[in-house]
């Protein structure tokens, strides 16, 4: 294959092996929009299985490491010249942080201040009015919505619950104090929850997918009336683009879904999909297999995201609903179990036995 991007335009991207950074990676070489190299310390989460389509492209560039060790990074930076730092890298799973938070203060909070630490010194070495440092953040930050209260917005406090949420936080914080202080370009997204392909089979959607398949019981937290606001990844992918394109230095944006759904309706949703998706499955109808089990601590009752920020300054919109996405989202699990079983082994059975066996059923 010969080289496509604009040389002039390498991004090093942190956490490209994990979910939304294989999307992201993908959707950038597709669009021809950089040369990506791509840093991942491959924990549980990252996965190469996950970018093996784009193995051999002449723009990737992958690499095993750590974004805590900054002589490597610092290394990569001289090397590749990058125009921007993508930020993915993190620990993600708030019930994992409820778990063991330790890790998440190493990667999310200390990982993110040596990366600043490293494009500082970058920058004041060579001067390039281009160079954006992109901090992918969360809408957690921001905490928890009453019924009816209008959505977050950039300017709503980070009133954070979880141990991730926090950990997350402190990091937006460093990442505002650069720009403050030693004047890096940074930006900073804070996005709802993403859905899709490649999401790793922990979080909600892919555990009620591969739960309903296998006729196990669909295990909802509390009375299951939590409110999220799902966006699917590639539309999150594009709006990372227009921010590092088009964003302005030192602004943070929001990226929303406008897809609010209780958990308990977007399971019975999924549900329904693997209904009519496999008709011969003997545990239909599958919503039969819905357990209420123990809640999660500090549960955050409901997010919601106000976007007018983005949508009017880089008229970004999602281009997929809620309906469309999941449909899309089931049929990529059906057609890519293969992907799953490899992951479903060793750490991955014992996070899931960990989890759930101490939270039993419940009769919310
Ligand atoms: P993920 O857990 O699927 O992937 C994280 C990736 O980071 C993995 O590939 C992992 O190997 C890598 N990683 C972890 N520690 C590392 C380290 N020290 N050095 C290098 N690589 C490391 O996460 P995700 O869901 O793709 O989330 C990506 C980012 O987006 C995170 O920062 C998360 O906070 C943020 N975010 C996620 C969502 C969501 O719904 N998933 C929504 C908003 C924001
Ligand atoms: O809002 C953005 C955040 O979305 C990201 O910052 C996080 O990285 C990402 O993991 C996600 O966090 P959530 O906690 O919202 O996602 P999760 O898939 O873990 O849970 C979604 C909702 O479903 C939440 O209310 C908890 C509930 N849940 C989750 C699981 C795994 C269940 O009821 N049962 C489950 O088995």
């Amino acid at each position: 294959m010969s080289r496509t991007a604009d040389a002039d335009r390498t991004w090093l991207v942190t956490g490209g092996a994990g979910f939304i950074g294989s999307n992201f990676v993908r959707l950038a070489l597709e669009r021809k929009a950089g040369r990506v190299v791509n840093l991942d310390k491959l924990t549980y989460a990252g996965n190469r299985a996950s970018l093996a389509d784009l193995e051999n492209h002449p723009d990737h560039v992958f690499v095993h490491g750590d974004i805590c060790d900054v002589a490597l990074v610092s290394r990569l930076l001289e090397e590749h010249r990058p125009r921007a730092i993508v930020n993915f890298a993190a620990e993600s799973h708030v019930d994992r942080s409820i778990l063991g938070p330790a890790e998440f203060l190493e990667t999310n909070v200390v990982g993110t201040f040596k990366l600043l630490e490293a494009a500082r010194a970058h920058c004041a070495r060579h001067a390039d009015p281009c160079f954006r440092f992109l901090q992918v953040s969360t809408d957690e930050v921001y905490g928890t919505l009453e019924p009816g209260d209008p959505g977050f917005t950039e300017r709503t406090p980070y009133t954070p619950n979880s141990p991730y949420a926090a950990s997350k936080a402190a990091a937006d914080h460093f990442v505002r104090a650069y720009h403050r202080t030693y004047g890096l370009p940074v930006l900073t997204t804070n996005c709802s929850n993403n859905y899709g392909p490649y999401q790793f089979p922990e979080k909600l959607i892919p555990v009620m997918i591969q739960n309903a398949l296998g006729g196990e019981p669909l295990p909802v937290y509390g009375d299951g009336l939590q409110v999220r606001d799902w966006l699917f990844v590639e539309d999150h992918c594009d709006a990372i683009l227009a921010v590092l394109e088009r964003g302005r230095p030192g602004e943070t944006y929001n990226v929303g879904g406008g897809s609010e759904i209780t958990n308990l309706e977007l399971v019975r949703s999924i549900c329904a999909l693997v209904d009519e998706l496999v008709p011969d499955s003997p545990h239909r109808p599958h919503a039969r297999l819905i357990r209420h089990v123990a809640d999660r601590p500090g549960h955050d009752r409901r997010y919601a995201i106000d976007d007018a920020k983005l949508r009017r300054e880089l008229g970004w919109r999602p281009r997929l609903g809620l309906a469309e996405g999941l449909r899309r989202t089931v049929r990529w699990y059906l057609g890519h179990q293969a992907w799953i079983e490899q992951i479903r082994s060793g750490e991955y059975r014992e996070w899931m036995t960990r989890n759930y066996a101490r939270r039993g059923e419940c009769s919310t």
